[in-house]
This record gives structure tokens, sequence and C-alpha cells, in this order.
């Protein structure tokens, strides 16, 4: 197995950090266009092997994809980071022209890679790489609802007092503060509906907090987190390379299911060795398809921006 992470900023060196500590591939490029970026977080990475007990093999590039070759799966994370005050979406005109090149080089070299996109806005990137290169559906995957769901696991924890590991929960729809929807009502404590044990005003707070939550790290931090989004990244990489089938959220390309068309959203998948595999329909009540559909017309809405790039 071979894995490339393109972009070896805070989320791409972590998100390759993760995957060669759960010794995912037998080998790992981490590529960059900053010169001896790549090369010196590789060899960092590398000196951690004989503490850690990794076997895998991690090789920095400077922007040379032929040492992307026959990658079974890239990590697409190049791209401008948010500033805090700044939303996702702003990013869109620096982010989109990098994501597009950056495919174009992925797909010379491996032409037979799934792609998880991680730059944002994601829910655009993760449609350009699909319209922009053409590949099956199946092997374009956007990774927010899965980080967007471990940020939900984590507020439900802080209120149940409870571990994240305990906990069911899913965030829908879009990747942006506005435009995801965290499905409090499916969430559930091993099997026991979350419900039972927050009040009202506790239930909202935990939805408003997740949904700002990459905004609050931004805000804490000074740049856009790291620690989530690499683990999620590589998370999706462990499910596709182990074949588990897993069910993530990912933003998928949608043909009719939970109603939209022609847009990629953050849905449950199942994600195994073909990429994503099966869009799980959660049945939503009238209030979350409501939610979604307005979600589904923001996200058009930036998509529609690519098209006067
Ligand atoms: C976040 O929410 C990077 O979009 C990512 O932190």
């Amino acid at each position: 197995m071979k894995v490339t992470v393109v972009g070896a900023g805070a989320v791409g060196a972590t998100c390759a950090d993760n995957i060669a500590r759960k010794e995912l591939c037998t080998e790992l490029v981490l590529l960059d266009i900053k010169e001896g970026l790549a090369e010196g977080k590789a060899q960092d990475m590398m000196q951690t092997a004989a503490l850690l007990g990794f076997d895998t093999k991690i090789v920095g590039s400077t922007n040379d994809y032929s040492k992307t070759a026959g990658s079974d799966v890239v990590v697409i994370t190049s791209g401008i980071p948010r500033k805090p005050g700044m939303t996702r979406e702003e990013l869109i005109g620096t982010n989109a022209g990098i994501v597009k090149g950056v495919c174009e080089n992925i797909l010379k070299y491996s032409p037979n890679a799934i792609i998880i996109v991680i730059s944002n806005p994601m829910d655009t990137m993760t449609y350009l790489a699909l319209t922009s290169t053409g590949l099956p559906k199946n092997r374009i995957i956007g990774m927010g609802g899965t980080l967007d769901s471990s940020r939900f696991k984590y507020q439900l924890s802080q209120h149940l007092g409870c571990s994240p590991a305990d906990l069911n929960a899913v965030v829908v729809g879009g990747h942006g503060d506005t435009t995801m929807i965290p499905l409090i009502r499916y969430a559930t404590w091993n099997s026991a509906p979350v419900t039972d044990f927050l009040s009202a005003e506790q239930q909202q707070q935990i939805v408003n907090d997740t949904m700002v939550g990459g905004a609050t790290l931004t805000k804490l931090i000074g740049t856009s987190a790291w620690y989530a989004p690499g683990a999620a990244g590589a998370a999706l990489v462990e499910s596709i390379v182990r074949d588990q089938k897993k069910l993530f959220t990912c933003c998928v390309s949608l043909d009719g299911e939970y109603g939209q068309k022609d847009i990629c959203l953050g849905v449950p998948v199942t994600i195994g060795k073909n990429g994503w595999e099966k869009i799980i329909d959660f049945k939503l009540n009238a209030e979350e398809q409501a939610a979604f559909n307005k979600s589904a017309d923001a996200v058009r809405n930036m998509n529609d921006v690519l098209k006067t790039l």
C-alpha cells in the first residue's frame, strides 16, 4: 500500500504522522511546494520510528509528483488555512486553483488513486475535484463531516461527563459554520438516546458549539486547527486500506439521495477499498430535511463561484 499526503502544513503533517504510527501503508509520501518542508517533516517523523516502533517508510518531496507514483490513496490538504474571523468560504479563489492543479498532477502518476479532500471550503473543493477530474464518484471523498462528527462527540462528552468513544453521533450537510447539521436526535450514548440525559438548553448549546467548532479553535490558536482534521483524514485512509467499511459522514456526490443532485455534501457513507461505497439513508424529519436543503443551497452558491474564477 502506498499513500500520499499533499501539503506538509500542520494538517497534512499530522495526518501523515497518524498514518505512519498506525502503519497504514508501507510507503508514505509527503509532498509540498515549499522547498525542503516535506523532506524535513518526513525526516523528523522517520526519526520517531525507532521510538514509536513503526515500519512505514516516509518520503518527503518538494513538488516532485513522480515520487507519488502508484499511490493507492491521496489526501489533499493543500491551500491556505483560514485566519481568525475568516470563513472557510473566503478561501475559495486561492484554494480552487491549488486543488485543481494538485488533482491533475496526482492523476498523472496515480491514475487509480482514491482522493480524500481536506482543503477548504471543503464541500466546494470536493465538487471541484470530482468535476475537474471526471473520476468515478466513489473515488472522491470530502473529509469534513468526519471531523465535525468527532467534534460533536467531544461536545456531547463534555455535557454527559462520558468518554467520546462511547458516543455515536453524526453531523450531516456542509462543512461550514452555518451549513452543518448535528443530528442530535440520532445521537446515542452506547445505545441510549443522548436526548434522554440533556435539557433542551444543553442540546442547543452542544449543537451551537459543534457548528462553530473550527472557528472557536481558529480564534484560540490564530490559525486553523490540525490535530482533529489530521486524525479524521487518517481515519478515512484506514477504513479504505483495511477495507473496514466503517460508517463516516463524508462529503460525496449526491444523485438524488437526501433529495439533492449535482452537489457534494456530507452524508453517512461506508468507506472501504473502493472509496465511499454506500450512502446510508438516515430518515430526516421535516425540520432536518429543510436544514439539509438550506445547507445544499449555500454550498451550491459557493460552487457557482467556481464558474467565475
Ligand atoms: C476545521 O474545521 C480545517 O476545516 C477544518 O478545523
